[in-house]
């Protein structure tokens, strides 16, 4: 399932994200919801090193990921810690302002001052695992540890250090808005390679740093930021995926057949719609019902000739915001199944509010006939190109109506492409979805699946260390 082997590929990695990609669930040890983990988790499973997290707050973690060389490293935050740091700073400021601030983002010194703490402990227990295997690659990821590549580059000049970003970067201006600003760029530019999913987050991040930090002497050449001791830091586009070749084969899994034959059933005779998301505001769920409101309020044959079937993974839902989400959308839910269910017939509206295993995930992939993935803005998004995926590996011929406000959008342009913005837009880029000819869905999911097959997570990862190592060997040999 490979897509290319590299001699970095049997290189220890030291992979230092949030959290560890474990947590309990109901039956035992499972898998933690969202991209970062869905794209990391078979990477390092194929390469020794460890994997430094945040424990979630459970104890009794495995020590090592299943089926794999990788050493579990968990790190308890207190009770303040997971406040501060993780609910404030993390998710209440960086989230929000990286995401084009659409919410509030909040500033507290308080959440400052434990972000700094929390990085340093995380960058501390990187260096102990990095003591233990000299030859690794240290690969930071995300919003949550953006100090932690200066804090390792202070004890250990010479190492190979890599930062990914796995949400968007912002326009120079509303990143500006940050009173930490110029900490957190020159926390990341400890790294040899600080990458982005898109040409435009990397510009942007380009920008913020002429913005911010000119005064300083810094200078942009090209992809590369020259630091003021000579140091160049690489800047990098890599958009992340999946691991293509699991997924695919999800469709062939007796389980998953049984759940595309028991979907089929519940609904059949009506267009399927979908959506999968973490409940979170930035992925357009409530443009989403709203435009699916419109469809059934303009078009009365579809109230009972469609189904909208909404899968939310609960997440954050001790941040304010996300815990309004959930009454918001529930609310939403209630009125439009009380207003369109007709009697004697099923509700138009379905919602299921928890999380699901990657095969329960792929049986609704393969029976919805169009995934409707609207973010009103999204650092990749890997449900689309699960989606993609499974449809065609199943022999479906599903469409795809995707948020132009995307990662994804960039490799995806044969999808059904929505502004989620205009609500009324969207319930026509649905009906355009459904109205698509077999001929046309199935030409437009083969070019998207195809894509999504040879850029895989494999293919990202080769990529991404490779260049790791690189940069961290001219750097190391500059300095000599
Ligand atoms: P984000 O990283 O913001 O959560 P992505 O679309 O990149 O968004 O990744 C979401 C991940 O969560 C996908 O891998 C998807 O399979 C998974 N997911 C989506 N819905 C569910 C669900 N109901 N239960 C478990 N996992 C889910
Ligand atoms: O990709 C976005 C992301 O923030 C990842 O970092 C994380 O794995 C996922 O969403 C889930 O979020 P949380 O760890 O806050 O539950």
């Amino acid at each position: 399932m490979r897509a290319s082997v590299t001699p970095e590929d049997d290189r220890p990695v030291i992979a230092v994200a949030n959290r560890l990609p474990l947590h309990r669930g109901e039956d035992g040890w499972e898998l933690a919801p969202g991209g970062l983990v869905t794209a990391l988790r078979p990477v390092m499973a194929a390469h020794p090193g460890a994997w430094v997290g945040w424990d979630g707050g459970t104890k009794g973690m495995p020590t090592t990921l299943p089926d794999s060389r990788v050493s579990l490293l968990p790190i308890a935050l207190s009770a303040a810690q997971v406040r501060d740091y993780y609910r404030g700073f993390a998710n209440a400021t960086m989230w929000p302002l990286l995401h084009n601030a659409i919410e509030k983002p909040r500033f507290e010194r308080s959440w400052w001052n434990a972000y700094q703490e929390v990085n340093r402990v995380f960058a501390d227990r990187a260096q102990a695992a990095a003591d233990e295997h000299p030859d690794a690659i240290t690969w930071v990821h995300d919003y949550h540890l953006m100090m932690v590549p200066q804090l390792i580059r202070n004890q250990r000049p010479e190492a190979p250090i890599g930062f990914f970003l796995h949400v968007p970067w912002p326009s120079p201006d509303i990143y500006a808005r940050l009173p930490w600003r110029e900490q957190i760029l020159w926390g990341l530019l400890g790294a040899d390679v600080v990458a982005f999913h898109t040409d435009d987050y990397r510009y942007n991040f380009l920008r913020s740093c002429v913005r911010q930090l000119a005064d300083s002497g810094l200078e942009v050449r090209g992809s590369g930021v020259v630091l003021p001791d000579g140091r160049t830091v690489t800047t990098a586009t890599a958009p992340i995926s999946i691991d293509a070749g699991e997924f695919a084969s999800f469709a062939a899994e007796p389980e998953v057949k049984d759940g595309i034959a028991a979907l089929e059933d519940q609904f059949a005779g009506r267009v399927l719609l979908l959506g999968a998301d973490r409940l979170d505001y930035t992925k357009g769920i409530i443009e989403r019902l709203l435009a699916v409101e419109m469809l059934l309020e303009r078009d009365p044959e579809m109230r009972t000739s469609v189904a909208f079937l909404q899968l939310a993974v609960p997440s954050r839902d001790d941040v304010r915001e996300y815990r309004q989400l959930r009454g918001i959308v529930e609310q939403h839910v209630g009125r439009i199944n009380g207003r369109f269910t007709q009697p004697g017939s099923d509700v138009p509206v379905h919602y299921l509010y928890r999380g699901l295993s990657p095969q329960q995930l792929a049986a609704y992939y393969a029976a919805a006939d169009v995934l409707l993935v609207t973010p009103l803005i999204d650092g990749m998004n890997l449900v689309c190109k699960e989606y993609v995926t499974v449809q065609q590996a199943a022999g479906g011929s599903g469409a795809l109506v995707l948020s132009e406000f995307t990662g994804a959008a960039v490799e995806l342009p044969q999808a059904v492409l929505c502004n989620p913005f205009d609500v009324e837009g969207l319930s026509y880029r649905i009906e355009q979805a459904i109205a698509l000819k077999p001929d046309a869905r199935r030409k437009a999911l083969a070019a998207m699946a195809e894509q999504v097959r040879v850029h895989d997570v494999h293919a990202w990862v080769s990529g991404q260390l490779t260049l790791i190592a690189a940069r961290g060997a001219a750097a190391a040999g500059n300095r000599r």
